[in-house]
């Protein structure tokens, strides 16, 4: 039996919960959100959207945390969005911080065990948050890399053309797209130094792009993190890039920095350590200590 819990659902936790459903990834599906109204609306949305398909029990609660018990894996999207206004992730730390230990506080009492897929931004900070409340690392990972790529191959002409590339590093204003390791139409591409900015610039702009039209970025980040919960319940042994709090992996620890991850049953299975060209290992290592010295000064 396959119980997977959702907190937060508003518009990103209820697109991953309704995704998650008619994957039909979990027999169980638990909604959680403190609006009781929101979180039970959504729940008989999904479920009268799943007779034809599956047979996925939704379950819903607002404050009684003892229903996400067992859950194999919890995605975590409560807190503040971005809005057009703020310039990067980062500012939404401190009140997301407050909102996401509320609920850790619950997950540790009742689903300690539970592998936790955090979204709520800024995302890499959160996660680092949550592993240090005492978690295992293996059990913490960071949804945002797979979707940075997504967007990268966008850029780069997905879908007209066959794009392979990843991004590595901060899901935030410091994403590190591998241009050692892209290729386009299966051929290895180089780009100019000017090029390789304008890429990521326009990497930088492409969620801020979606929120200024359409308020928030939806499908995106939820299908790309319910592709994270589709490979840990099927253990695929899958290679996604996910944030992940790293114990010397690139030479680097106390932090969660996006990095290529083989994901299963167990949750992060494996840390996959690329070779990187010297520009992208001093890019990565620049980012990890903004990141931490950003944590480090957190109230
Ligand atoms: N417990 C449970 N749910 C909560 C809590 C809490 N303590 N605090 C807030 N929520 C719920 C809200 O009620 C809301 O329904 O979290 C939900 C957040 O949904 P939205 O406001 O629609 O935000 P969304 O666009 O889904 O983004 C959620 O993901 O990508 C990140 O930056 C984004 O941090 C944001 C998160």
């Amino acid at each position: 039996m396959t119980k997977i819990t959702v907190i937060g659902v508003g518009n990103l936790g209820a697109q991953i919960a309704y995704k998650i459903a008619a994957r039909n990834l979990a027999d169980e599906l638990v909604l959680m959100d403190i609006f009781k109204d929101l979180v039970e609306g959504q729940a008989l949305d999904i479920q009268q959207a799943l007779p034809f398909k599956n047979r996925t029990k939704i379950i819903f609660g607002s404050d009684d945390y003892s229903l996400i018990k067992n859950s194999e894996v919890i995605v975590l999207t409560a807190g503040k969005p971005r809005t057009p206004d703020m310039k990067d992730r980062l500012e939404l730390a401190e009140i997301n911080v407050k909102i996401v230990s509320s609920v850790i506080t619950e997950i540790k009492k009742y689903a300690p065990n539970s592998i936790i897929i955090t979204i709520t931004n800024p995302m890499d900070i959160i996660n680092k948050f949550i592993y240090l409340s005492g978690f295992t690392r293996e059990h913490i990972i960071g949804s945002g890399g797979q979707l940075d790529s997504a967007r990268l191959r966008t850029i780069l002409g997905c879908p007209e053309k066959e794009v392979e590339a990843f991004v590595i590093g901060e899901h935030g204003s410091d994403q590190i797209p591998v241009f050692s390791r892209m290729k386009i139409d299966g051929q290895v591409v180089f780009f100019s130094p000017d090029e390789e900015e304008k890429i990521k610039e326009e990497l930088r702009q492409s969620a801020i792009k979606v929120i200024e039209k359409k308020k928030a970025t939806i499908f995106a980040p939820a299908s790309n993190t319910v592709d994270m919960v589709e490979a840990i319940v099927k253990d695929k042994k899958e290679l996604l890039v996910c944030s992940v709090n790293l114990a010397g992996e690139y030479g680097l620890q106390d932090v969660s920095i996006g990095v290529p991850c083989i994901l299963g049953k167990k949750g992060v299975e494996k840390v996959v350590e690329w070779e990187l060209k010297s520009n992208e290992i001093t890019e990565l290592k620049k980012t990890a200590e903004k990141l931490k010295d950003f944590y480090a000064q957190l109230k």
